[in-house]
């Protein structure tokens, strides 16, 4: 990780869901290094627990919270229990997905199971839209706010196989666009990034490092994308820095799409 200095987000409180592993560590690292407080918002509680240990360790403040992001009781809870610890909700980052820890399916589209299309959608993109409406009141009492979601390259390029996720990343781009039209009014800008094939985790798994270095060679940027290469427009959107930027998509992966 890049050596933080800055204190861009001091006072700031961050729910991250999806936290508990891979990109959402990452973010969460990043951003409580930025003096973000963090609430680990995940399905696997064990991991969240494991990783809000870790972010105490390194001096960060940080909470851990059990949850569903397809349930809409659950996302109301992450937003209540947030304000009741830490005061406040200044940023949400919609990072839970299905997609490497809770495994996407890769056979070809005709053989799709028609249950993981739904539990796809419910979770990448009701997800999305359910924790943003659970935040969105707090946002709005206090006149500022910003949403970050996590949509994918793979919207732009299109692949094969997956379709139940590039469906639900498209989604998000969607929604991005029109929640970020329905909350300006209140200075809560609503974003999206958009990563390339990133290694996920620090993986000692031979066959995915093999996958991401076959990846990295249709870049411009010729080397495999870390979470860390994301944490920065993380910070970015969550900032000041991007208080005049709502309904984007940023693109991160070396420049294998321009968009
Ligand atoms: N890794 C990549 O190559 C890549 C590329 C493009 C976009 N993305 C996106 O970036 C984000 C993070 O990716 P990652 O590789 O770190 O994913 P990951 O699968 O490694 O981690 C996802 C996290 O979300 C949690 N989660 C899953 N379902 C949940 C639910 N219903 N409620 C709450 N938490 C839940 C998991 O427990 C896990 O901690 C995702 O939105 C993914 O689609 C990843």
């Amino acid at each position: 990780m890049a050596e933080v200095k800055t204190q861009r987000l001091k006072d700031k409180v961050a729910i991250i869901t999806g936290g508990a592993y891979g990109i959402g560590k990452a973010f969460a690292r990043r951003m409580g290094s930025e003096g973000a407080a963090l609430v680990i918002a995940d399905i696997d509680l064990d991991n969240a627990e494991k990783t809000v240990e870790e972010l105490k360790t390194e001096g960060m403040n940080a909470a851990a919270v059990k949850t569903d992001v397809s349930d809409e009781k659950s996302t109301l809870e992450i937003a209540e229990k947030t304000a009741e610890i830490f005061g406040s909700i200044d940023i949400l980052v919609n990072n839970a997905a299905i997609f490497s820890k809770i495994k996407v399916s890769t056979v070809p589209f005709d053989e799709l199971d028609m249950d993981e299309w739904d539990r796809m959608l419910a979770v990448n993109l009701k997800g999305t839209f359910l924790c943003s409406r659970a935040v969105y009141p707090y946002m709005k009492k206090q006149n500022k706010g910003k949403i970050i979601n996590m949509a994918s390259a793979t919207f732009f390029e299109g692949t094969p196989v997956m379709p139940h996720y590039v469906a639900s990343k498209a989604g998000i781009i969607g929604l991005t666009r029109s929640l970020a039209s329905a909350m300006a009014e209140y200075n809560i800008n609503v974003n999206c990034i958009a990563p390339g094939r990133t290694l996920s985790e620090d993986s000692s798994d031979e066959s995915a490092v093999k996958s991401n270095e076959i990846r990295a060679r249709t870049r411009q940027i010729k080397r495999i994308e870390y979470p860390d290469d994301l944490a920065g427009t993380a910070v970015f959107l969550a900032s000041e820095d991007s208080d005049f930027i709502t309904g984007q998509t940023i693109v991160v992966d070396g420049g294998t799409i321009f968009h």
